[in-house]
């Protein structure tokens, strides 16, 4: 190859060289550059502070049809949520571990224990309490006339639950017969052994529930 040549290659290849050398150490560089940036968002103090787990959590609960929002502590139960933020003490705060059932609400229809379960799980869903069962004009669920006409409780302390609980029962199909309710009951505690007069109540609703 001549010499001209030889340089004019040699000169272009250093070039290119060059430019690539320079696109590529600004590439290099920019990527810790953006990842410095992140890290010094994820520590400035505003941003720490919103993402505390301790800080308030805002949510919209609907329950028996009312619409509330609410600052919570993002720990905080649906039970205490109900009780102590709504004035809602139907249900009950019996051994608040999950092993009574006094707690019994209804989310979208399925019973659950409120005191297992977290406030924020029943965002956006229906939440209904012994309060909201019966009609706005005050006429009983036929559950609660039931548990009146059956004698079906002592103290009352465990039957709101209890109501919840049976009417979910009947509607899961799990009433077919004595044997079966006491069964799916069995969640549901009642110091009072009110259970003879509660199996009744369950016995003499399915009927009417159904057909409504
Ligand atoms: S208070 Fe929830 S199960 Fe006892
Ligand atoms: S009626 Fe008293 S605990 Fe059930």
């Amino acid at each position: 190859m001549p010499n001209a040549t030889f340089h004019s290659v040699a000169t272009s290849v250093a070039g290119w060289s060059r430019r690539m050398f320079l696109t590529a150490s600004a590439t290099s560089l920019a990527v810790p550059l953006f990842a410095r940036t992140s890290r010094a968002e994820a520590m400035d103090p505003q941003t720490a502070r919103a993402k505390d787990p301790r800080d308030p959590a805002n949510l919209a609960l609907t329950v028996n049809g009312r619409k509330h929002q609410l600052a919570l502590d993002a720990r905080t139960t649906l039970l205490d949520a109900l009780r102590e933020r709504l004035g809602l003490t139907g249900a009950k705060k019996g051994c608040d571990h999950g092993q009574c059932g006094a707690c019994t609400v209804l989310i979208d229809g399925r019973r659950v224990l409120s005191c297992l379960t977290l406030a924020l799980v029943a965002e956006g869903r229906a939440v209904t309490t012994i309060e909201g069962l019966a009609k706005p004009d005050g006429t009983l669920h036929p559950m609660q006339q039931a548990f009146i006409d059956q004698d079906a409780f002592q103290c009352g302390y465990c039957t709101p639950g209890q109501i919840l609980s049976a009417v979910s029962c009947v509607e899961e199909g799990h009433a077919a017969n004595d044997a079966e309710i006491r069964e799916y009951m069995s969640g549901n505690l009642c110091r009072c052994a009110a259970y003879p007069n509660i199996v009744a109540a369950i016995k003499q609703t399915k009927h009417s529930m159904r057909e409504g």
